[in-house]
Parts: C-alpha cells; sequence; structure tokens
C-alpha cells in the first residue's frame, strides 16, 4: 500500500543543474558503496552519447519540507545555496528551476547495442513507498523502447531484495550472478533481464502495470516523459 501525498511528481531528463541534488539522492540510497560518484563522473555521463539519465522532482511549494507541512528546513536551504553556487560551473543555463525543484528518485542507462543497461536507479529514503521506484522503472523501460533497445538488463546485490522484488514485479528474471561484483564488501551481484520488449505479452504486462501504478499513485503526474524528451 503506497503512503498518501499531497505532493505532485513529475518526471524528466537529468541536467546538469540536477548534479548536485543527485549526488545526494546517490549517497543517500547508496551509503556503503565506495568509491561515490563525483559531479565530474555525472557530468560526463551528461555528456557521454550512450548514456540516458531521468529524474523524479516536486515543485517547490510541495517540496518545501521531507515532512510535507511546507516547512523550509536547513536541509533545503543548504541545497539551494549549493545549487546556486554550482550554477555556473555545471552549466545552470538549461535548468531554469533551480531551487523550485527538489528531485526525489533518479535513474539512469548506457545503450549498448540492442541492450539498455540499468546503471542506476535510486529514491530519496524519504520518498521511498510511494510508487517512485516503480514510476522511474516504467518510465526507463519506455525510454529503452523509445531507443529501440531489445532488452534492458542490470547487475542488483543479492541482499537487495527489495529492487529484485520490483525488477521481477516487471518481467525481470535472473540470468546469472557475477561472483565479487561489489568492490566494498565483495558481494555478488544477479544478473537480471527482461524478455524481448516488443513480446505482445510483454507489452500487455507492461500496459496491465502501467495502468496499475496510474490508478495508485495519483501523485505521479500523468503525462509522459517522452513528451519532454528530444530523442
Ligand atoms: C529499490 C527502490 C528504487 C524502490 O523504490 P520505492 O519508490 O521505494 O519502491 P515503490 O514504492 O515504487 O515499490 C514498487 C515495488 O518495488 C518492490 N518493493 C519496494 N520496496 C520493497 C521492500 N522494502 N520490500 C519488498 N519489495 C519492495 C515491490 O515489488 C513494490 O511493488 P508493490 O507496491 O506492488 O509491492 C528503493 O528502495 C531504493 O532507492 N533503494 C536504494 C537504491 C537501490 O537499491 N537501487 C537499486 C540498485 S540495483
Amino acid at each position: 500500500m503506497f503512503m498518501e501525498s499531497n505532493s505532485q511528481y513529475h518526471i524528466r531528463k537529468m541536467l546538469a543543474g540536477d548534479i548536485p541534488q543527485v549526488m545526494e539522492i546517490d549517497l543517500d540510497a547508496f551509503p556503503d558503496q565506495w568509491p561515490h560518484p563525483t559531479s565530474n563522473s555525472f557530468q560526463h555521463e551528461l555528456r557521454n552519447k550512450l548514456a540516458h539519465y531521468i529524474v523524479i522532482y516536486q515543485e517547490s511549494s510541495a517540496a518545501s519540507g521531507d515532512d510535507g507541512r511546507g516547512v523550509i528546513g536547513l536541509k533545503e536551504v543548504v541545497s539551494y545555496i549549493r545549487q546556486l553556487f554550482n550554477r555556473d560551473r555545471f552549466g545552470g543555463a538549461d535548468n531554469s528551476n533551480y531551487g523550485r525543484e527538489r528531485l526525489a528518485g533518479m535513474a539512469g542507462i548506457w545503450m549498448m547495442f540492442d541492450e539498455a543497461h540499468i546503471v542506476t536507479i535510486a529514491v530519496r529514503k524519504t520518498h521511498k513507498h510511494q510508487g517512485l521506484g516503480e514510476w522511474l522503472l516504467l518510465n526507463i523501460i519506455d525510454l529503452s523502447m523509445q531507443l529501440r533497445a531489445k532488452y534492458v538488463t542490470l547487475e542488483v546485490r543479492v541482499s537487495n531484495t527489495a529492487a529484485q522484488a520490483l525488477y521481477e514485479k516487471y518481467g525481470f528474471s535472473r540470468a546469472g550472478t557475477r561472483k565479487k561484483y561489489y568492490s566494498d564488501n565483495g558481494e555478488d551481484a544477479v544478473i537480471m533481464t527482461t524478455c524481448e520488449l516488443d513480446l505482445p505479452s510483454y507489452q500487455d504486462r507492461l500496459q496491465r502495470l502501467k495502468e496499475d501504478h496510474h490508478s495508485r499513485c495519483s501523485h505521479c503526474c500523468a503525462v509522459h516523459l517522452m513528451k519532454f524528451m528530444e530523442y
């Protein structure tokens, strides 16, 4: 059951000005990972023609406090100042909404031949269990189809049962294991993959999941991501 939220979430392509908040989300979602991606690595990703990143955001009247009561906390003020500071360094001209958007989640893929490989997907801890992770995945799958991927694949920690449940819901199955894949603790990775995305049975499943998500998550804006993307 999803938590109630009065805030409307939107989704769009990640922009350079998002990097400070994307780094916050990354640190929040993967606290034990080492090394953490730097702002340079995200900037590099934005220039990488094979990489495609999306973010979920709330506009600030709703996003001003994690508790949803409209109180601006120290964290938000610090984040706002950091965004202003980073505006020039990260090429803020492509994002006119500095300080007015609070990011709640992000995801990215690399397109490799006919395969879209999910490199990251994460929701802020304070925004979990509202259907946002699922919304990111839905949009990543749609984006992958738009980019003519045949399959979507990923690696996930053996211990990460929450993420595995999400992927299984979307028809990913286990394709193998990469031993000691994660350098921080030597944990194995499970390789997961969809079937061919254009199979009618998969398209039917996806359509049903979209309708179900839409009916449960009215806080996720119904406007389709691809309207905002220029691929
Ligand atoms: C994985 C993650 C993105 C899910 O995001 P979320 O917004 O909390 O998930 P949602 O509310 O959209 O839940 C969607 C589905 O995910 C699964 N799920 C999410 N949290 C779960 C949990 N704690 N236990 C079991 N299943 C869970 C369920 O299948 C759920 O569907 P349901 O509501 O029909 O049961 C989020 O937990 C996260 O950011 N984790 C840290 C980063 C991470 O591990 N990323 C994956 C790297 S491979």
